[in-house]
């Protein structure tokens, strides 16, 4: 996170300024703060009562799906375009993510304090949190080097309008769920409704 902050080590330099690019634009900022969010929902999951983590299970399982599914959609198309060797780093880590699907799917049919469930969400943490840093450390920077701020910019007024466009209730049992916004399970299906909304405005 320190990183964007600073921003020169992904590409915001003195180019940025020129243009009159705001960093909040970037595509970068907008997955970094989505990883903040995760990364804050992986680490308080362990103090929920257990009455709640049903729905910090949705919670987080939408929030990384939506994330997920918008970088397949908008940042790693652009990796494969515009890195040298952006298909080999796309495919790595696309399947890291494809593999986190699948976890949260076998999750999904195991109670929130069983011991099962428990060390499959510690093996989530842990693969989350890796993947993270993988993107943190070579995919932005090397995305971030590659394109200009204007672009930068581009691509992330379109992963807020995809994030924007996908369903969000976290719970779905949720007493004031809107109709036509309710994910419910299983997995597999939300990340294919998310996958459709997305497409329909990328
Ligand atoms: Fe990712
Ligand atoms: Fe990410």
């Amino acid at each position: 996170m320190t990183n964007v902050e600073g921003g020169k080590e992904f590409g915001e330099t003195d180019d940025t300024e020129r243009k009159g690019t705001c960093m909040a634009e970037s595509l970068i900022t907008n997955l970094l703060a989505d990883h903040q969010k995760a990364k804050a929902l992986l680490e308080r999951f362990d103090d929920l009562p257990m009455d709640r983590r049903e729905e910090g299970f949705w919670d987080l399982t939408l929030t990384l799906v939506q994330h997920e599914v918008a970088e397949e959609e908008i940042l790693y198309p652009a990796v494969r375009r515009y890195v040298d060797g952006g298909d080999d780093l796309a495919g790595g880590r696309i399947e890291e993510q494809s593999a986190a699907e699948l976890l949260l799917a076998e999750m999904e049919h195991q109670l929130p304090n069983d011991t099962v469930f428990m060390q499959n969400f510690a093996n989530l943490r842990d693969a989350v949190l890796e993947h993270a840093t993988a993107e943190e450390e070579t995919v932005f920077p090397e995305l971030a080097s590659a394109v200009d701020a204007d672009e930068l910019a581009h691509l992330g007024k379109l992963y807020e309008k995809a994030k924007a466009s996908a369903p969000t209730r976290p719970h779905p049992h949720a007493p004031d769920t809107a109709p036509g916004k309710v994910i419910v399970g299983p997995v597999a299906a939300v990340v294919d409704r998310i996958r459709d909304a997305i497409r329909k405005v990328v």
